[in-house]
């Protein structure tokens, strides 16, 4: 067998352990093995490419490229190691902008060497040139966009620049037209290439990545990670068929897919269409009518809630973004812990939006060790919240809010909801009567059967296990 279809061979291993990967990375259950499919696919396939190259490439070029993966994987290790939860999305930013970047500069060096050394003496000749150079300008656009943008992710989510979004005049006719002139661009290059046009498309593709990420505010930047997180992919794939490496191909597919179709299910599960993601400027309005009466609210004191919480046979968590901010998911499991022991049936509800992340708060309930088979997604137990005794709303807002339900006129009308408000009795963890994300009013707070119990979660939920 020679070197190359050894090579293959492995490349095929490696791309099946890769969708190994990503089916266990689906389940909570199985996402360690995913990861471990995902280490092993990825050293068969770094093994595979190191030893094919190593027939062409000098000893010393072998030599940079593993001091070179061997210093990056150092930081990469120190880096993994370090980063808290609440810094992973930046962390996953930046580092997608270093697959952009890989993305342009093999572009530029897969133009600059057919150019080099004359097409005559490379593989690519004839009608194939063409396909060449229409991979170069795809491969670089996509690549200079995910650079910008992952860049600018990076700032936002790191608090480095402001995460308000960026409303220039017509921005989304600048979008546009950024695209017309990639197509333009792309067709005059194809028929008459030269390093004038790739230098005006990758200045052009580098300022559509800063605008498209610029505009987007605060809150919509998950899906603009996952959409990052997807373009990046695209931009891989387009490397592969310019280095010819088909497992590359395969996996910037897999990682550009799997990302699209993550953005979508956020998108679907906050209500909201991609094209409005993308188009920027959610949030940027105060949309809380001031003017409507919600009636009286209801305050419970953490003692009462203890009461509440002995008395009841079923209860419902529903934990949201405030349980992160307060870092409540030790308390919350121990809360847990304790009535399952007095015989309570305890389960958690999960939105599929809940907090900032995608998994937010399965991450965080599995860091604090509660079993995984009473964390529910929403549609598995918005039917039996009628007949739970008390559900606690823990920092949770837009997600558990009737008027997505019932106000046709709400923002977030239609966006699916955990219908807490028909449990006999509803405690919400919050430390004011202030919006949630979206910024409307929850009409929740107002219902007779609901209580605020106002503060810090975390605070809270250790009164409330003091008072137990
Ligand atoms: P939100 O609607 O964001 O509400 C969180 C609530 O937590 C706030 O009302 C806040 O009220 C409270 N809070 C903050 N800090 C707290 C603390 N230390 N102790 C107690 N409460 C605290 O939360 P949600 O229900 O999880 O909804 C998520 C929202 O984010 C949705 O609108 C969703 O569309 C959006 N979003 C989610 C994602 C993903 S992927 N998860 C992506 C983009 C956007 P106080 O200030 O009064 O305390």
């Amino acid at each position: 067998m020679s070197a190359a279809t050894a090579a293959q061979a492995a490349y095929i291993v490696a791309a099946l352990l890769f969708i190994l990967s990503l089916a266990g990375l689906s389940r909570h259950e199985t996402s360690r093995p995913g990861v471990g499919f995902g280490i092993a696919g990825m050293t068969i396939a770094l093994a595979a490419t190191i030893g094919l190259a190593s027939r062409s490439i000098a000893a010393t070029g072998i030599g940079l490229l593993v001091l070179a993966m061997v210093v990056g994987a150092v930081i990469g290790l120190l880096r993994a190691r370090s980063v808290e939860m609440t810094g992973m999305p930046e962390l996953i930013a930046i580092l997608h902008s270093f697959v952009g970047l890989a993305a342009v500069l093999v572009g530029w060096n897969g133009y600059l060497d057919v150019e080099a050394r004359g097409s005559a003496q490379t593989d690519v000749a004839g009608s194939l040139l063409r396909i060449h150079h229409a991979e170069v300008f795809i491969g670089v656009f996509i690549g200079a966009v995910t650079f910008t943008g992952s860049v600018i992710a990076f700032l936002k989510l790191s608090a480095r620049i402001n995460s308000r979004p960026l409303m220039l005049p017509g921005r989304n006719y600048l979008n546009l037209g950024a695209l017309a002139a990639f197509v333009v661009l792309t067709v005059l290059f194809v028929v008459k290439p030269n390093l004038g046009l790739l230098i005006a498309v990758t200045a052009v593709a580098l300022a559509l990545g800063l605008h498209l990420v610029a505009s987007i505010g605060g809150g919509d930047m998950p899906v603009v990670v996952s959409m990052l997180n997807s373009y990046s992919g695209w931009a891989a794939a387009a490397s592969g068929f310019l280095l010819n490496n088909n497992l590359l191909i395969v996996t910037g597919a897999l990682v550009g897919s799997s990302g699209a179709y993550l953005s979508y299910i956020m998108c679907r599960a906050m209500n909201r269409s991609f094209i409005s993601v993308i188009a920027g400027g959610f949030g940027i309005e105060a949309t809380t009518t001031g003017d409507t009466d919600y009636g009286e609210y209801r305050e419970i004191k953490a003692e009462e809630a203890a009461e509440l919480l002995g008395d009841a046979s079923s209860v419902v968590i529903t934990p949201g973004y405030g349980m992160a901010v307060a870092q409540a998911q030790y308390p919350v499991a121990d809360l847990a812990r304790r009535l399952r022991e007095r015989g309570v049936e305890v389960r958690f509800g999960i939105h599929p939006v809940a907090g900032r992340l995608p998994g937010h708060m399965n991450v965080l309930l599995a860091e604090a060790k509660v079993p995984y088979d009473i964390v529910l997604e929403m549609d598995e137990i918005n039917d039996d919240l009628a007949d739970t005794d008390v559900v606690l709303v823990i920092g949770a807002n837009d997600t558990v809010n009737p008027s997505a339900a019932e106000d046709p006129g709400s923002p977030i009308a239609g966006m699916p909801v955990l219908r807490v408000w028909e449990a006999k009795n509803v405690v919400v963890f919050k430390r004011s009567m202030a919006a949630g994300y979206a910024g409307v009013q929850n009409p929740l707070f107002f219902r007779d059967n609901s209580a605020m119990l106002f503060g810090d979660a975390k605070e809270r939920v250790e009164d409330i296990l003091k008072a137990l």
